[in-house]
């Protein structure tokens, strides 16, 4: 080490981690502390309905009785506010922190749309940005005591997963959405390396857009093909949660901010919702862990 002026050491570098970040983590920790299920919502892939289902089984289990929030954070495509009905609400700053607004089925709603001027406001914020608002939005808001908090994110594993990975604590586990296709299986696996080098539990794989009833004759066509996610499950020995219809209302509902068990209650696409929400609470009361069985 070279030394300082007239023969004294230089002084040490700052520490790395400096004490401001231990107060965030912990400050992190205690306004997560009455929310039990913590859980990240995946995919390889952009377009496979990640949104659409984060929304849906928020409104799903908020229907059951449980209390929910959403926390969006999918800079670039924020789309919660719209699916849940509280597009152009803003966030409201108290001296004790940050309420959620109270979109559809009364689901808590944190999303970056709620800090930027409207939907077409391009956002360009680099890595450490993004980890920074998460960490302050984090530490700040109050969730109150929630039985489920999911986490919307964008397709892949870059910067947001691996920044909620690090930055949550205690996750309980991701959901990884896909698609039946060849493509999208190889990004089901990939979302599966991801949650294991992370150690976080991987709880299912939820299979959207998996086949279309025809309204009038009731046939079902695979339109993205068959058997992927029995397939996943068989080889990987991940967890098939549930299998969702390619519905013409998930677009219009969510369009109007009114998820799917809302608008339309008696369609197929509601009791698959309900189905898939009863086996992952059977699987969180279980203890969660493992994709397979
Ligand atoms: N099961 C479904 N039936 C019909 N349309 C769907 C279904 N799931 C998603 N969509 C539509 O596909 C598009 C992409 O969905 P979105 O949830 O935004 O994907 P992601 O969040 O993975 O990028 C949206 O327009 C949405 O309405
Ligand atoms: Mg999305």
């Amino acid at each position: 080490m070279a030394a300082g002026q007239g023969g004294k050491p230089a002084p040490p570098p700052p520490a790395l981690t400096p004490p401001a970040q231990v107060g965030v983590n912990q400050q992190i920790r205690e306004r997560l502390s009455g929310v039990k299920y913590r859980i990240i919502v995946l995919s390889g892939k952009g377009g496979v309905g990640k949104s659409t289902v984060t929304a849906n089984l928020a409104a799903t289990l908020a229907k059951m009785g449980y209390s929910v929030g959403v926390f969006d954070y999918d800079f670039h495509g924020p789309a919660m506010a719209r699916m849940l009905g509280v597009l152009g609400a803003q966030l409201q700053a108290f001296p004790m922190g940050i309420f959620p607004v109270t979109g559809a089925a009364g689901v808590k709603v944190i999303s970056l749309a709620f800090l930027l001027p409207d939907e077409k406001t391009p956002v360009i914020w680099r890595g450490p940005l993004k980890n920074k608002a998460l960490q302050e939005l984090m530490s700040n808001v109050i969730w109150g005591q929630l039985d489920f908090l999911l986490f919307d994110l964008p397709p892949g594993t870059g910067d947001e997963a691996l920044n909620i990975a690090q930055n949550i604590p205690d996750v309980t586990g991701a959901l990884v959405v896909t698609i039946p296709s060849v493509v999208s299986q190889v990004a089901v696996e990939k979302s599966a390396e991801f949650c294991k080098q992370l150690n976080v539990p991987l709880l299912g794989v939820i299979e959207n857009m998996s086949y279309f009833r025809c309204p009038h004759c009731g046939e079902i066509t695979e339109i993205f093909g068959s058997g992927a996610g029995e397939k996943i499950a068989e080889e990987e020995g991940i967890r098939l949660l549930g299998r969702l219809p390619l519905d013409p209302n998930v677009a219009r509902c969510l369009d109007e901010g009114r998820p799917v068990p809302l608008c339309a209650p008696e369609s197929e696409t509601t009791r698959a919702f309900e189905e898939l929400a009863k086996k992952l609470v059977e699987i969180l009361e279980k203890g969660g862990e493992g994709g397979s069985g």
